[in-house]
This record gives C-alpha cells, structure tokens and sequence, in this order.
C-alpha cells in the first residue's frame, strides 16, 4: 500500500508499551488491518466470482439486501475464515494494551488526581465530574466492541483506567491510520466547517460523547480564539482526556454529562458535533440527543455530526461488509443505526427541513488536498462512502443549520 503510519504522539500520561508488549501490539494491529484489507478485500472477490453466482444461479435474482447477502456469504469458507480472524484479531488488539495499562497503575491515576485536583493554576481547561450522572444501558450493558470494562468501568474513586486504555487501544485499533493522534476525523470536520464556513467564526464548540478527545482536541488548532467543550456519560475518559489535553497544551473544558439531558442553558453553543457516538445509542436516545443538540445551539449555529454510511447509501454486500460489527463485535445498535434515516430525526428534534445538510468529507491525514479542496467547494461526488483499494477514507456527515 506504500502508507507507513506514524507511532502515536507521547504525552505525560499516555501508558508506553514496553519493548516486549509494543511487539505484540505492533503484531495485534498488523493482524486486523491485513484481515481487514487484504484478506477483507478478497471477500469482495469471492462474493462477485463465487457466492453472487451461485445465489443468482438458484433464484434467477441477485440479493436483495445485507441480510440475503450475510446468509449466503456465512456458508463460503473464505467469509468464515476473515470473520474468524476478525474477531481474533479485534480481541488481541485490546489484550495487547491491557498489560501496559495495568502497568501504568496506580501511578497513573494519581498523577491524573494531582493534576485534577489542581485549582485552576497553570491549567488551560478544566474538569467538572458529576456522579449523579445517569449512564443509559444501551452503553453500559455489554462491553462495546469488545473493550473490557467498556468506557464507564471505574475501579477506584480516582480511576482513569478505562481513558488510558481507550487512547492506547484505538491507536492500536486503527493501526495509526487515524493520525498519530487518532485525530483525524476531528481534524477533517473542523477544519471542513472552518473552510467551507469561514463567516461563522465560532466563538462556543460543544463536541458530545467525546471520549478521550481524540477528535475533539484538533477544534483547538483549527479554531484558536473559540472556548472547546466536550461532554461524556463516563467519568474515567473524562478525568483522561483532561489530563490528556492538559499534558497536549490544549485549552478544552470537559463535563461529565448525559447528552440525552445536556445541562448547558438554551442557545449555548456555535457549533455542535459528535464523531461515531449515534450507533451506540439507541434509537429513543438518538432523537432525544438530537434534541438537546438543537435546544443549545444557537440560532444561526450548525450542528454536524459524523457516523456511519447509511445502508440506503450502500450496494448489499458493503451493507453486510459493515455488518460484520453488529454481530461480532458487540455493537448490538449498529444496524438500528444504519437503518435510520438521518434527515428524517433531525427535522423530527426540531431543524427545519431545508437547513439540513450532509457531506463526505475526504480524511485530511491521508487525502490528496486537491480532494479536500473539491469537498469544501461542493464538487466531490457523492456516493459510496466505504473506501476501496486506492481511495482515499471519507466520512459521512448529517447535520443541520439552526
Ligand atoms: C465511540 S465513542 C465516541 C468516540 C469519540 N467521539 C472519538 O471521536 O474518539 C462513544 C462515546 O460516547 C459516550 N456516550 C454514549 N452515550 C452517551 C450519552 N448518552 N451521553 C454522553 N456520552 C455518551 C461513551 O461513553 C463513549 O465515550
């Protein structure tokens, strides 16, 4: 492929691999990006010479939909193997960053809680943690894709673990294909809204179900002179991402909050986004957070958020490709999600019909400029945003003007 990705930028608490457990992370993300792309590539093959032919053969029809698709591919020993090999590969990756975090321990957690317990001095951001926080099953009842302990698990009243483990698993997770910083869908979407809306200037951006602030932190480069917000319902990725952006020289405040009851007043923000939060809630949290989205965005203000393709967007086998998740990889909202018609929720929480807006915005770490720029002049094609061999990532974004 000719990409080498970057190692993951140091700061003062990310936990560091020693050499033997840096080997095996190194061997856990290698793995699941060539099941992913290579032997996932092949899938398409045999689904076209193979399984399409068959299927065809027996109905005098193609499959109708991700479901026709799934059902035949499951029985082809190809399909079988990458699957197997997905689910391998996906739990390794979060074995390979277990030790190291645990290593980290307890001196990790209390080098956050001195730092967080710090009054306002020499602190850029700030931090404030409500316990009586209501964290919704829909993201607490199983360990989302396949991350012991999930997001929310805390072990001690100071615990940070579950942040640590995040920021080192994803970078892992993605092979750095994400930026060095798992930034880079942060950094493509504001850097998106600062260009193709360079009058809007925010003066206020509110980022919710931010984790660790992966995406939300390159807000603060790409705009200097506006206040950063993050919200999320977990206490341990908040106390993280603070030490993280503290440790980074990033100015973000971020709150423990439910998204589906925000407490910011009415007309708060400029700007609102989320990047991957909506298929990991419900579909009665999906329209609620929405709601909450409009109700603190100011008039004039533009609310844009970046998730998963559409099924209705996707041919059948990419529709069962993406699939793979809600069956495997413990993401049981991911096809509620895909289903769902995004224009239809956000008019439904309250944005007119013709303000709302959606765009594939081209990933700034690996794109060719000249994609971007055609992007932010409006002249990209639309279409299938999967990435195929030779093309660049683009992520799908639904959103609306207030
Ligand atoms: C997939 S992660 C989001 C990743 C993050 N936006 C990023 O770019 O790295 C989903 C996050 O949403 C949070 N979350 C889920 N439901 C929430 C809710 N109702 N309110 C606040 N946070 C929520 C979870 O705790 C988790 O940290």
């Amino acid at each position: 492929m000719g990409i080498v990705a970057k190692p993951q930028v140091d700061h003062a608490f990310l936990a560091k691999p020693s050499h033997d457990e840096l080997a095996r992370q190194s061997y856990a993300s290698n793995l699941r990006m060539y099941t992913l792309a290579t032997i996932g590539g092949g899938m398409r093959t045999v689904y076209d010479k193979r399984v399409k032919p068959q299927f065809e053969k027996a109905q005098g029809r193609a499959p109708k939909d991700e479901h026709e698709v799934r059902k035949v591919m499951l029985k082809d020993p190809y399909a079988r193997a990458w699957s197997s090999m997905m689910r391998a590969a996906q739990e390794m990756v979060w074995e390979s960053v277990v030790p190291t975090v645990e290593r980290a321990q307890p001196e990790l957690n209390n080098r956050i809680e001195a730092l967080v317990g710090k009054p306002g001095v020499n602190k850029m951001g700030s931090l404030s943690l409500d316990p009586s926080t209501v964290k919704p099953k829909y993201a607490t009842a199983v360990d989302i894709h396949l991350m012991p302990g999930n997001y929310e698990t805390e072990r001690t009243p100071n615990d940070a673990t579950q942040g640590a483990f995040y920021d080192r698993g994803v970078y892992v997770y993605q092979g750095g294909m994400g930026g060095d910083n798992c930034h880079g869908i942060g950094m493509s979407l504001a850097t998106f809204i600062a260009r193709k809306f360079p009058n809007l200037k925010p003066k206020k951006i509110l980022d919710i179900g931010c984790t660790v602030g992966h995406n939300l932190v390159p807000y603060c480069d790409v705009f200097p002179d506006a206040e950063i917000h993050g919200v999320d319902m977990s206490a341990p990725v908040m106390r993280y991402a603070h030490a993280r952006a503290e440790a980074m020289g990033k100015a973000v405040h971020f709150h423990q909050m439910n998204a589906e009851s925000l407490k910011f007043p009415d007309n708060s923000f400029d700007v609102v986004t989320s990047v991957i939060l909506f298929h990991e809630t419900s579909r009665t949290a999906l329209r609620q957070i929405l709601k909450e989205c409009h109700r603190v965005l100011k008039p004039g203000g533009l609310m844009l958020h970046m998730e998963l393709p559409r099924t209705a967007t996707m041919d059948p086998y990419d529709a069962f490709y993406l699939d793979w998740d809600a069956y495997y990889n413990n993401e049981p909202y991911y096809q509620a999600y895909t289903a769902t018609d995004m224009k239809d929720v956000i008019v439904g929480a309250g944005f007119a019909p013709d303000k709302y807006v959606e765009y594939l915005i081209p990933d700034l770490v690996w794109c060719d400029p000249a994609e971007f720029d055609a992007a932010v002049r409006g002249d990209l094609a639309r279409g299938n945003a999967l990435a195929r061999w030779g093309e660049s990532i683009k992520w799908s974004t639904y959103g609306a003007w207030k």
